[in-house]
């Protein structure tokens, strides 16, 4: 005796089975990551990121040629400075990497979408994502970033950002209040109309490993607890998107996106504004490097993990599979 609903009838028949898929991720949904590094002519493969590149601002501009022309529709961009210093003035400068890269990218690309990682950690000489205190207290392995006096920078740069012509300002740091100093900063300036996309639950997470190599981040002392969430911590992650919701974030990001779907999920049926979702560096990383071990098949890993962060609630996922994944997808 069967039940009378089987639904293996509709699985058996794959034109059915196409027809009834209910979700399908598109190649509007994707944002690809780049990072741009200082001289001419640089297109060098980064280590713990294969398949992506360190490219000076002449590459950028023909790499996001050949996103454009796959149909993504936005890149996110983060910048290797010349120098760093303790302040990370490279971010806000006019002619900082980020700046000139944008500048450059909405010259020859005007339809593609700039998204600019705002942060600071990859232009302090300390690789903190704020001002850390002189002298600073080091409990247990912690490290005191000052909330306030980074709001201030963080502003700074978002405004040095909207000047270059950015689409979409994304901050990445977790201090509390950003949004709301972004956004005031940005208003200040006649960016009434510029977007935040907040990176609002974001975790202190392992998985940020290869990225830190590609972007040379990683915190010269401490780690970035005492700023970036706790993953043992769900109830916490909604409050902070509330927070960044209130303060005017005109989108929301989770990170890293797996192993925190059910945040996105939960996210997805709290909030009507879209919703992103970041599949990080070690998500990337990890299977490419069990894909070029023979152990799974990177496509479809590809495609059945963006399949989740999309089914899970994400209207835009940040991947660095978003070219090879666009050469797939309706
Ligand atoms: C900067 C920033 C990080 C990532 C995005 N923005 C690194 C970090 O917080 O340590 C991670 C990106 C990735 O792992 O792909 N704050
Ligand atoms: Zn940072």
């Amino acid at each position: 005796m069967f039940p009378t609903h089987r639904p293996r009838r509709l699985r058996q028949n794959p034109g059915l089975r196409a027809m009834v898929r209910e979700h399908a991720l598109r190649r509007s949904a994707l944002i690809q990551p780049l990072f741009v590094v200082p001289g001419s002519g640089v297109r060098r493969e980064i280590a713990s990121l294969p398949g992506q590149f360190h490219l000076s601002v002449d590459a950028l501009v023909e790499e996001a040629r050949r996103i454009a022309g796959l149909g993504i529709p936005a890149v996110l961009l983060f910048g290797l400075p010349e120098s760093k210093d303790e302040e990370g003035s490279g971010a806000w400068a006019a002619e900082g990497i980020v700046q000139r890269a944008t500048r450059a990218l909405k010259q020859a690309l005007p339809q593609l979408q700039v998204v600019t990682d705002l942060c600071l950690c990859e232009y302090t000489s300390h690789g903190h994502c704020g001002v850390v205190k002189k002298n600073a207290r080091q409990h247990a392995g912690g490290v005191e970033v000052l909330n306030d006096p980074t709001l201030e920078l963080l502003a700074r740069t978002a405004v040095a950002q909207a000047e270059a012509g950015a689409d979409l300002i994304a901050p990445s740091d977790m201090m509390d209040g950003r949004v709301a100093a972004i956004r005031r900063g940005l208003d200040q300036a006649g960016y009434e109309h510029l977007p935040i996309l907040s990176y609002a639950a974001k975790y202190a997470s392992a998985f940020y490993g290869p990225f830190r190599d590609a972007a040379g981040s990683a915190p010269q002392f401490g780690d970035r607890g005492g700023y970036q969430m706790d993953p043992a911590n769900g109830r916490e992650a909604l409050r902070e998107m509330e927070l960044d919701f209130e303060e005017g974030a005109d989108m929301l990001m989770v990170k890293p996106a797996l192993p925190y779907l059910d945040i996105l999920r939960q996210a997805r049926e709290r909030f009507d504004i879209p919703l992103a979702a970041y599949q990080d560096s070690g998500e990337y990383a990890q299977i490419v490097a069990a894909a070029r071990a023979g152990w799974l098949d990177q496509e479809r890993a590809m495609l059945e993990t963006l399949t989740s962060i999309h089914r899970a609630g994400a209207d835009l996922i940040i991947t660095y599979f978003a070219q090879a994944a666009a050469k797939l997808l309706g």
